[in-house]
């Protein structure tokens, strides 16, 4: 099978996982809406082409948080990545290292933080943070991240509690696991990926304690499988976590202007704008519709990312085109991984780099600074007292 692009790696994947692990993947919450208006969103947004534009010198580099990036996105914080592959994370890492962008390590990742820096010493990598009821975890983690030089903290904050996974409901993988005889046989069918599983060991949530080796609690352990999270967490903590780490510090999952502006008054040094992937509220909007009104709130004081259905090179583009600064690619490099370990999640992020360049050159922009809204083709809010037809056609309307 040739692998030209992400639903390529995404078909292999499902071809090689069992269904439980694939559909942990690539499934979304309840109906599985907020995930389809991900991808609808993108769809949308036709990009108009500026022709006969010198573009020799091509470069798709951004920079942030004094870092050059080679392409402009980073993969983003997944959970559990384990069950894909054994060091799942180690591996990612080392794949966004190789492609010259940063790698977000999940607090449900399934190696240790100093081994995953250890496997990429030279990686950009940036820490995610879950604040579980008991805060002395999320203290450690932050500690542990800094002494193992991660340079960014991104602090998610769309997780009061679990989205409903049905899909993940349906193979019974939930706390406590229930596996159906259905999804036992499934695995027995994909004997690489058992073998491998068998090798490796199943995936434990291995950072929630500090010392090495020692096996995490069962009950931290379920606690993080079905995100029971503090939920006494407000704005006002992030005064807690800026006392523990002095870096750069994002807040991720904000899909409304106000949130927005209080991220920037409580301190934050940018904003991820994300659905978590449609995981979470079902009748949460498309991140990518949700951008513009958070960059109008921002107005450009501290940098804005986003991610949520990214499959191809020209949805990045589209993203800087609208305004954010860059955007965070999660199933994407994973089906990469699923599909042909270090090498496949490469290989995705390789894709997705060498689409948004060709798109870039066929928009007449040779850097992402040359691209602006202009570029989209995005319909003009529709004011609520305006019959549906004036934003189709203005004219008509107006006649
Ligand atoms: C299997 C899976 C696990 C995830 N785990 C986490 C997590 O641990 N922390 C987090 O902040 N986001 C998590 N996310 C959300 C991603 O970081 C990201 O927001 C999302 O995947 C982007 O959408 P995309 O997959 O369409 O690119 C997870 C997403 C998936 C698919």
């Amino acid at each position: 099978m040739t692998l030209l692009n992400v639903n390529d790696h995404r078909r292999r994947a499902r071809r090689l996982l069992p269904r439980l692990v694939f559909d942990y993947l690539d499934g979304g919450a309840e109906d599985e809406r907020c995930m389809q208006r991900n991808r609808d969103a993108f769809e949308a947004l036709p990009l108009i082409p500026e022709c006969l534009r010198d573009t020799r010198s091509m470069d798709i580099g951004i920079e942030l948080f004094d870092r050059r990036w080679r392409a402009p996105f980073a993969v983003a914080p997944i959970g559990l990545a384990g069950l894909v592959r054994p060091r799942a994370d180690a591996l990612l890492a080392r794949a966004a290292r190789s492609a010259g962008v940063p790698f977000i390590l999940s607090t449900a990742s399934n190696t240790r933080i100093e081994e995953v820096r250890a496997a990429a010493p030279d990686a950009m990598l940036w820490m995610q943070l879950y604040v579980m009821g008991e805060r002395a975890i999320a203290e450690r983690i932050v500690r542990r991240a800094r002494a193992a030089k991660f340079e960014a903290l991104v602090l998610t904050v769309d997780v009061p509690v679990s989205g409903l996974r049905e899909r993940d409901l349906r193979h019974g993988f939930r706390v406590p696991m229930r596996l159906t005889p259905g999804t036992l046989l499934d695995m027995a069918c994909h004997p690489a990926w058992l073998l491998r599983q068998a090798r490796g060991g199943a995936p434990q949530f291995v950072n929630l304690l500090p010392d090495d080796g020692a096996p995490v609690s069962a009950q931290a352990q379920a606690a993080l499988l079905s995100r029971t999270m503090d939920r006494s967490l407000t704005w006002e903590s992030l005064g807690w976590l800026r006392r523990l780490w002095d870096g750069p510090l994002l807040i991720k999952g904000l899909l409304g202007a106000q949130d927005a502006l209080r991220a920037l008054r409580h301190g934050a040094d940018g904003i991820v704008v994300s659905n978590h992937g449609g995981r979470q509220l079902d009748a949460a909007p498309a991140a990518i519709a949700a951008l513009p009104a958070i960059l109008d709130a921002v107005e450009g004081r501290i940098p804005v990312l986003v991610d949520g259905g990214v499959r191809r090179g020209s949805d990045v583009v589209k993203a800087l085109a609208l305004g954010a600064r860059a955007a965070l690619v999660g199933r994407a490099p994973l089906f990469g991984l699923a599909s042909g370990g270090e090498g496949g999640a490469l290989a995705v992020l390789q894709t997705l780099a060498q689409e948004a360049e060709r798109t870039m050159t066929l928009l007449g922009a040779s850097h992402v600074d040359e691209l602006g809204p202009r570029h989209v083709d995005r319909p003009e809010p529709r004011r609520r007292d305006e019959p549906a037809t004036a934003a189709i056609h203005p004219a008509r309307a107006a006649a």
